[in-house]
């Protein structure tokens, strides 16, 4: 007997051969998703970009310090994940991504980047750091950045009024856009909220109320609009509504975990803001490991409301977990 055959070892039994495959078939669908996922980031941020570039004023068109301003934001980097989420709702509904919908997509990275200045202003968080660049109040003044964030929102409607959908679809695009970010239960109202609860110990239904406006809401416009674009029809949108809404929830309990888990040069923005301004998060609230547990529940509710889309919304399933798995 050679020492090799010494060695050798027991044949493995039909059980553990079924568990090896599985895991096998595991690893691969788990490298195709991945791979699947950096095409779909990848490809959205660079779509986005160029129809950014195509649609802001240049750095040197009068009055040039705001243009610089609204660039120096916007093009700061920056996940581009509400008009990644527009897209991939649109390619939901239609099969593939509607000619013209990177443009809604844009703008709706304007209407981020504008809330994203003025969230940073000395009058609301006071941040120094956004996109791993100085904010833009820091670098252009803070009447520029009041202003530059108020461009940025003008411009956007600007974009969705010209955008190449039927006029119906646009108006409804508008509206949902409008007060997404508006003060009933929309981006500025969760803001206010925000700010109102710093240094209180808040209820659990005003945090819910406060990310779900603050966040939640412009996103769930995003994914709605991107299926109106597309012309889905009631049902899917509602089902797009029920995924926005959970993702959006899910993105600002993550938001505020990795606040407290994270360094700021990972982030691109101050770490451990929100312990020091004493601010209404989840973690505050329930403790890390039931805010991890919430994102995950909510990530499950997020992939339910997608089952009427098939195969088709893989992508949108993937960026889901890609939302609460996130570093940054
Ligand atoms: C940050 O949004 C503000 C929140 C609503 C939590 P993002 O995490 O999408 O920021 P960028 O666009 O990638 O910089
Ligand atoms: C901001 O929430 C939500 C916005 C509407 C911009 P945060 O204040 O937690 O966002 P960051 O952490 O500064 O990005
Ligand atoms: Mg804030
Ligand atoms: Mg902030
Ligand atoms: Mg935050």
């Amino acid at each position: 007997m050679g020492v090799g055959a010494a060695f050798t070892t027991p044949a493995p039994t039909p059980a553990l051969v079924s568990v090896i495959a599985s895991a096998e078939s595991y690893l691969h669908s788990l490298v195709i998703l991945t791979s699947m996922l950096k095409e779909t980031l990848e490809e959205g941020r660079k779509i986005t970009d160029a129809a950014l570039e195509k649609l802001l004023p240049g750095p040197d068109v009068r009055p040039a310090s705001i243009h610089r301003a609204m660039r120096h934001s916007v093009f700061a980097g920056g996940k581009r994940i509400r008009p990644i989420l527009c897209m991939e709702a649109g390619r939901a509904v239609a099969g593939s991504l509607p000619t013209g919908i990177e443009e809604v997509g844009a703008a709706l990275e304007m209407l981020h980047t504008y809330s994203l200045i003025h969230d940073d202003l000395p009058a609301l968080d006071n941040d120094d750091l956004r996109r791993g660049r100085p904010t833009c109040h820091k670098a252009f003044g803070e009447a520029t950045a009041i202003l530059a964030g108020d461009a940025l929102q003008t411009q956007a409607y600007e974009v969705f009024a010209r955008s190449q959908c039927p006029p119906e679809a646009r108006v409804k695009i508008i509206e949902e856009i409008a007060r997404g970010t508006g003060t009933i239960n929309g981006m500025i109202g969760g803001q206010v909220v925000d700010l109102e609860s710093e240094h209180k110990k808040p209820d659990q239904e005003t945090l819910q109320y406060i990310h779900l406006s603050k966040t939640a809401a412009l996103i769930t416009a995003s994914v709605v609009s991107g299926g109106l674009y597309a012309g889905g029809l009631e049902e899917q949108i509602k089902q797009l509504r029920c995924y926005g809404q959970s993702i959006g929830l899910a993105f600002q309990i993550v938001d505020d975990i990795l606040d407290v888990t994270q360094t700021s040069e990972q982030l691109g923005k101050t770490a451990g803001k929100d312990l020091a301004s004493e601010k209404a998060t989840y973690p505050a609230l329930f403790g890390l490991e039931e805010s991890r547990k919430r994102a995950a529940e909510l990530l499950t509710s997020a992939c339910d409301a997608l089952k009427t889309f098939g195969s088709r919304a893989e992508p949108l399933e993937t960026i889901a977990r890609f939302l609460i798995e996130r570093k940054n």
